[in-house]
């Protein structure tokens, strides 16, 4: 299996434009090559990405030369008409339900069966506990590894640095991604614990971009990996595609590269199988995978309860979701589309489907499963994504794009949208496994999601509330173990460091205590 996957992998590589390559500085081409590429540029009417080649040093002549061998213009072309003009059709398929209106999509959506949902808002304890129990086996048997999504470039965020490093302003200063490195830490001591043999591994693979590879690997190795061994963490890079004018030019964002952005939180896929990521998972025998995204503060790295549960139902790919908060809010349902698992966008189902009631909970929304990209996978699925991943289709995002003048010269910083990037989106892969094979569990909001979206003083998703979201939650735990916590003014909560707890477990010498807020419960 090992051996196909890598066969897999290099023709995948080969066919896919612009994904990542590393190593040596690019070579000075010969006149013949350039010229063939020049051509083919020109017949995709792609030439302008030339303008300026001839009166480039040699370095910015081999670099370019470079990335454009990477791309297929013919390529990008389809792509962009695709996605701009997208072709009609009467068969629903995973590509054209995206394309539906709002009357369409709300026609042909359903809640998720009964069959494959849970709750832990109103599991029975018993489950729960079995859950946990059977996951945290599968952590001590070595079969559990780690996703996590952290290609993105936090535009909204503006930090310069990729949005892991991020000190949301907790009284440790420790960053979203020494959190989720500790919560690692502390599952693989507490399967240990259960299990009394050798302390297990969770492998961690890391998808960064071509922006955020080098600090993040920067980032792991000056903080010593956060305690993990640095074989077990394994980083590696998605695909970048080309940015693309208004009227469809691949844009240059200086006289000697082309603009480029990374291919979305669906580039995931193919970026598993070119990294050797998934042919790693199967040397080493992993076979249930927990993946989400880097700023959730909240995140339950490898939480065995969603693990055991997925385990239960046999499913290739499961999710959490939240409640959805009212009809209004801005965020994508789970539900089924033909029969089949999906993602429907809040903008694709109209008003009345929105704010529908569920018949045997009037009090609560029919379609309520809002996603937020946090996912098991067995590891058979992800060892068949060469089948299906060029199915994924590509979505539009209109970004404001900095880009060279063709005429002047110039970088033009545009003040509104003059461009856009192509994306491909994680959740789009879930129409291609059938019902049976897919599983959600609702969660506490409060308890396992808060992500950081934008800039301090926003006051929603931002680093003030995830700071809260952490600080409240610890001081919940240190309640419920029987203590007290005394706030003053706005110092409040307290930070329970995940190698003190990872889900609240482990407080009883907290009973009886009375805490002065803010503090840091570190170790005991
Ligand atoms: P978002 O869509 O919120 O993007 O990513 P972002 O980069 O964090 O922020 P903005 O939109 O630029 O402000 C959700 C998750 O998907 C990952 C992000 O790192 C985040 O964990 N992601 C996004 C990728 O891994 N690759 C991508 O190309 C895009």
């Amino acid at each position: 299996m090992a051996a196909a996957l890598k066969d897999m992998a290099s023709n995948i590589a080969e066919k896919l434009p612009g994904h990542a390559t590393s190593g040596a500085p690019p070579q000075l081409p010969s006149e013949e090559a350039v010229k063939e590429l020049q051509e083919k540029y020109k017949k995709a009417g792609q030439e302008q990405v030339f303008t300026f080649y001839d009166k480039l040093d040699t370095a910015g002549k081999a670099s370019l030369y470079k990335q454009l061998s990477a791309f297929d213009p013919d390529h990008i072309n389809k792509l962009t008409k695709k996605v701009l003009d997208p072709p009609k059709t009467d068969e629903p398929t995973a590509e054209s339900t995206k394309d539906t209106t709002a009357k369409d999509a709300s026609s042909n959506i359903e809640p998720l069966p009964a069959s494959a949902l849970s709750s832990v808002l109103d599991s029975k304890e018993e489950d729960l506990k079995g859950w946990y129990e059977s996951g945290l086996e599968l952590i001590a048997e070595n079969k559990v590894g780690v996703i996590l999504m952290a290609g993105g470039q936090g535009t909204r965020l503006g930090s310069s640095a990729p949005k892991g490093c991020y000190d949301i302003g907790l009284p440790s200063k420790k960053s979203l991604f020494q959190l989720q490195a500790e919560r690692i830490w502390k599952l693989q001591q507490l399967a240990q614990k259960k299990s009394g043999k050798g302390v297990p591994v969770i492998p961690w693979y890391v998808m960064t971009s071509g922006p955020t590879r080098g600090p993040t690997e920067a980032f792991f190795a000056e903080n010593k990996y956060f305690g993990l061994e640095k074989e077990n963490v394994f980083i590696f890079e998605q695909g970048v595609l080309p940015c693309i004018s208004n009227d469809g030019k691949i844009l240059l964002e200086s006289k000697e590269r082309v603009a480029v952005a990374p291919d979305g939180n669906g580039g995931l896929y193919t970026a598993l199988i070119n990294s050797g990521a998934v042919e790693d998972m199967t040397k080493r025998g992993v076979k249930h995978i927990h993946a989400y995204c880097v700023d959730n503060c909240l995140v339950k790295v490898a939480d065995p309860t969603f693990i055991g549960f997925a385990a239960s139902k046999d499913a290739d790919i499961a999710t959490k979701s939240v409640r959805k908060r009212s009809p209004k809010e801005a965020v994508g349902i789970i539900c089924q589309r033909n029969g089949r698992p999906d993602v429907v966008e809040y903008s694709e189902i109209d008003d009345a489907t929105a704010e529908a009631k569920d018949p045997k909970q009037p009090d609560l929304l029919k379609y309520r499963t809002a996603n937020i990209v946090n996912h098991y996978y067995s590891c058979r699925f992800l060892e068949s994504i060469p089948e299906w991943s060029h199915r994924l289709p590509h979505h539009v995002a209109r970004k404001k794009i900095p880009s060279v003048n063709i005429e002047t010269g110039d970088v033009v910083k545009p003040e509104k949208p003059n461009g856009i990037k192509l994306e491909q989106f994680v959740f789009d892969c879930f129409p291609f496994i059938t019902m049976d094979k897919f599983a959600s569990m609702e969660i506490r909001r409060e308890d396992e999601f808060s992500p950081l979206k934008n800039a301090r003083g926003t006051g929603e998703d931002d680093p003030d509330t995830s700071k809260k979201d952490i600080m409240d939650q610890g001081r919940r735990w240190i309640e419920a173990a029987g203590g007290v916590v005394e706030d003053e003014g706005d110092k409040s909560g307290v930070e329970v460091s995940p190698k003190f707890s990872y889900g609240g477990e482990g407080l009883e010498l907290m009973k009886g205590k009375t805490i002065k807020a803010p503090a840091v419960i570190e170790k005991e």
